[in-house]
This record gives structure tokens, C-alpha cells and sequence, in this order.
């Protein structure tokens, strides 16, 4: 390390999970042209969500990460972007009034296309496919044809990212998340379900507290809180040459952002130290996250701090830790040592996703919901025996009515998967699950924060 960046300085390096394009020469017009447009994120917004990450890293506050695995370019329009966003909002209401916690908003979301696969290629019969690695790639069909790496495929994912961000920063600033809405954002499937209820018991104390607060003077017209929020958008960092394109100097601080996104992560397989991933994030001056799996060495993680947080800038550094519901308790406790020994700050971040992925008797690729659970309490257990803060969690999460995780409150079978199995990549929680999630972690945050019992919440299960 050590030596000169630059964004391409990771040219240099061995990369893994990058697809192989044969026509190089229309790769390099397309990162030429990507080069040309404008950023989709502003470094004054990623530098303004690092000082909310410096709150998390403090237990101020609580992140509140997710969105699709993989978003996809058939499924792009308004009511996918906007039912997403209410279960998001809905969730983050849950955790700050029934959490009693202030809550960074951020979205796996308007980027979020590039995959890694633990197979280069798939087979389906006597037939042999380079794997699908999202549609910024190759197209999901299995076709010679769809699953050979498009470079042109970057510019359509450029401008669909800037289409939701645009509608997503609508939403966040124009009314839409105005909190005199909380009823509104109950999607209609919802309605029947437990946890519905439980919202709109939660939602009535919010009006309620509303309606006292107006009669004091405080409203959504004079109170920009109330009336809008922040929502800021991440992605995993994968295809370096697109990265590599939107990165610029701020003329404000001139420093190099990358403007693909506020936050951007590394992969549990690509977070090798002296790889071509590492070196592009270690030059970015946004908030970055490394997500660890169990094969991470403690020693190895330190190493991953020195490089890419030399200074332990407070809301730089994220560790997205994904283990598995059984797996958590071995692992968790010595990166936590290792990071306090060494005394670096980070915001802990629990995804409880990765490592609980199992293949269902009916061959889907699914996640049993209460390991999703298990592994978030174990999260929740693992930092207070530590006396460390448990600050975020990271979901797959969708606001469509899907049936791709087992379990729930409105509980999803292993033959229910075939109804409304929509996802192009990992299976993520439908909004039911989303929410009952979201008050369990409430409930958990509720206690840290009192320090007493599950009464504490003030909402009637
Ligand atoms: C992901 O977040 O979609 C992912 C592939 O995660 P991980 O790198 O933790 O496996
Ligand atoms: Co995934």
C-alpha cells in the first residue's frame, strides 16, 4: 500500500468477481463516456452522512441500512422505488419512536446492481453460462447470448440510478415523508396483518404527539424536521472501472469522492488486503463500509482499518458483519476485541442476511426469518456482554408483496415460495417481515437505552 492513488491506481492490483469483457475496446468508450457525466451524489451529502455515521459510531444514533439485492432494470418504475421507500420509512419510524432512537436513513438502493457469485459460471442441464453478475453486467436469461458481460449495460444502470435517486430525493424532501403521513404509508397488502395493527397503534401515538406539538406552535409548515428527512443511497463496490468513472475531485475540499453513491461497501469476497477493491476505497474520501464473514482473521481486520481509516476519522468506517444465526457468537466477540484493543472507532452493523442462506426442499434459494432474527438478538447480546454499541442493521428488503423468506408473523411456507419469488439475486424479507424486524430492534434498543426490561416499549404487541 503506501504507494501514490489514484482512481485508477487499482488497475495495478489483482481483482476478483470482475466479469470479463471481450470487447475491450467498447468497455473503455463506456467508462470514457460515464467519465463525462455529471455525479449522481454530492461529496457535501456523503461528507454530511460521515458525521451522522460519527453519531452511530458514538451510540447517538441507530443506521438503518437496506434495500434490494440487486436492483434490476425490468423492475425499474415509480411504485417499485415508492413502496420500497414507505416500508423503509415506516421501519425507521418504528425505531425512533418506539426505539426512542434518531435513525441515519440509508438505502441499498439507485446503484445497488453489480453481484459477486461464489460460481464464475452456472450450469443448467449439459449447458454451461458465465453466471448472471447483475443487470449493470449481463442479462439474468440463460442464453449465450444474455449472460455475456455488455459494457453498454453501465450507462443504462448510470442513468437508472440517477432516475430513482430523483424521485427518491422527491419523496425524502417533498412532502412525502412528512410525518403527518405515518398513517399513509401502510401498504395496502398490509392491512390485515399483525403487524400492521401494531403500526397504526404506533402511528395513533405519533398523531397524537403531532397534534400536541401543533397545538404548542410546532408544525410541519415551520419545522423542516417534521416535514422532510435525509435518505442517503449506497452500494457494494464491484465493477471498479464504473467506480472509477464517477470519481472526481470535490472542488470544495479537493478531495476525491466517488459519486456513484454516498456509501459505498466491500464485499466479504473482495475485501482482500492487497487487492484492486481495497486500494480504489482506501483514496475515497466517503463513508465506507467492509463487510465480515466468519473467515475474517482479527489481525487481518486491523490491517483493513490501517489502510483504509489511517486516521480513525470518526463515520468513516463501517463493519458490516455477517456471519449466520449459528456462527455470530464465535466470531462477533473477537473482531469487537480486536477493534477495542486497538481502540479504532467503527459503527457495528448486523447483516443478518448473508449468512443465513439455505436451499429449500423446493430448490429455492431462501432465509429462514427467525435465524434473521436470531442473528440480530445475538448482535444485540454479543455488544452488551462486550460493552460495545450495537449501531445498525443491514437488510434485503423489498416493499412488494414477495414470498422469498421463510417464516414471519404472517408466516411464509416452504411452498409458498413459488407464489411471488421475484428476486433477481438473494432472497429479501417482504414488508411484513421488514417491520417485524423493525420492532423487534426497537424493542432491544429501547432496553439498552433504559436499561430496563421489554416494558419499556411503549407500544401493546
Ligand atoms: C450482498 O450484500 O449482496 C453480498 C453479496 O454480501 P456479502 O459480500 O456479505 O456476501
Ligand atoms: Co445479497
Amino acid at each position: 500500500m503506501g504507494a501514490k492513488w489514484s482512481p485508477q491506481s487499482w488497475r495495478s492490483k489483482p481483482v476478483l468477481q470482475m466479469p470479463d469483457y471481450k470487447d475491450k475496446a467498447a468497455l473503455s468508450a463506456v467508462e470514457e463516456q460515464l467519465g463525462t457525466f455529471p455525479p449522481l451524489v454530492f461529496a457535501g451529502e456523503a461528507r454530511a452522512l460521515k458525521r451522522q455515521l460519527a453519531d452511530v459510531a458514538k451510540g447517538r444514533s441507530f443506521l438503518l441500512h437496506g434495500g434490494d439485492c440487486a436492483e434490476s432494470f425490468a423492475e425499474h418504475g415509480a411504485d417499485n422505488i415508492r413502496d420500497f421507500f414507505r416500508v423503509f420509512l415506516q421501519m425507521a419510524v418504528v425505531l425512533t419512536f418506539a426505539g426512542g432512537c434518531p435513525v441515519v436513513k440509508l438505502g441499498r438502493i439507485a446503484g445497488q446492481f453489480a453481484k459477486p457469485r461464489s460460481d464464475p459460471n452456472e450450469r443448467q442441464g449439459d449447458v454451461e453460462l458465465p453466471s448472471y453478475r447483475g443487470d449493470i453486467v449481463n442479462a439474468i436469461g440463460f442464453t449465450e447470448e444474455e449472460r455475456m458481460p455488455d459494457p453498454r449495460r453501465q450507462i443504462n444502470a448510470y442513468r437508472q440510478s440517477a432516475a430513482t435517486l430523483n424521485l427518491l430525493r422527491a419523496f425524502a424532501q417533498g412532502g412525502y415523508a412528512n410525518l403527518e403521513h405515518v398513517h399513509q404509508w401502510t401498504l395496502g397488502f398490509l392491512k390485515d396483518s399483525p403487524i400492521s395493527e401494531r403500526y397504526q397503534e404506533l402511528a395513533d401515538q405519533i398523531s397524537g404527539a403531532l397534534n400536541f406539538m401543533r397545538s404548542c406552535g410546532i408544525t410541519s409548515e415551520n419545522t423542516g424536521q417534521l416535514r422532510s428527512t435525509r435518505f442517503y443511497t449506497s452500494h457494494e463496490t464491484l465493477l471498479l472501472g464504473y467506480e472509477e468513472a464517477l470519481t472526481r475531485i470535490d472542488s470544495t475540499s479537493g478531495e476525491w469522492y466517488a459519486t456513484s453513491g454516498h456509501f459505498l461497501w466491500v464485499g466479504d469476497r473482495t475485501r482482500q488486503l492487497d487487492h484492486g477493491h481495497i486500494e480504489f476505497c482506501r483514496g475515497i474520501r466517503n463513508p465506507i463500509g467492509v463487510k465480515c464473514g466468519p473467515s475474517l482473521d482479527e489481525d487481518e481486520l486491523i490491517r483493513l482499518l490501517d489502510v483504509l481509516n489511517p486516521e480513525d476519522e470518526p463515520g468513516r468506517m463501517t463493519l458490516i458483519t455477517r456471519y449466520g444465526a449459528d456462527q455470530i457468537e464465535e466470531h462477533l466477540p473477537k473482531h469487537i476485541r480486536a477493534v477495542e484493543r486497538e481502540g479504532r472507532t467503527v459503527v457495528w452493523s448486523c447483516d443478518p442476511m448473508h449468512g443465513n442462506t439455505v436451499k429449500a426442499a423446493t430448490g429455492f434459494k431462501t432465509r429462514p426469518f427467525d435465524r434473521v432474527l436470531r442473528e440480530v438478538e445475538a448482535f444485540f447480546d454479543v455488544h452488551e456482554a462486550e460493552g460495545t454499541y450495537a449501531g445498525g442493521v443491514h437488510v434485503e428488503m423489498t416493499g412488494q408483496n414477495v414470498t422469498e423468506c421463510i417464516g414471519g408473523a404472517r408466516p411464509i411456507s416452504e411452498t409458498d415460495l413459488s407464489d411471488r419469488y421475484h428476486t433477481h439475486c438473494d432472497p429479501r424479507l417482504n414488508a411484513d417481515q421488514a417491520l417485524e424486524l423493525a420492532f423487534m430492534i426497537a424493542e432491544r434498543l429501547k432496553r439498552s437505552r433504559n436499561g430496563k426490561g421489554m416494558d419499556a416499549v411503549p407500544i401493546s404487541a
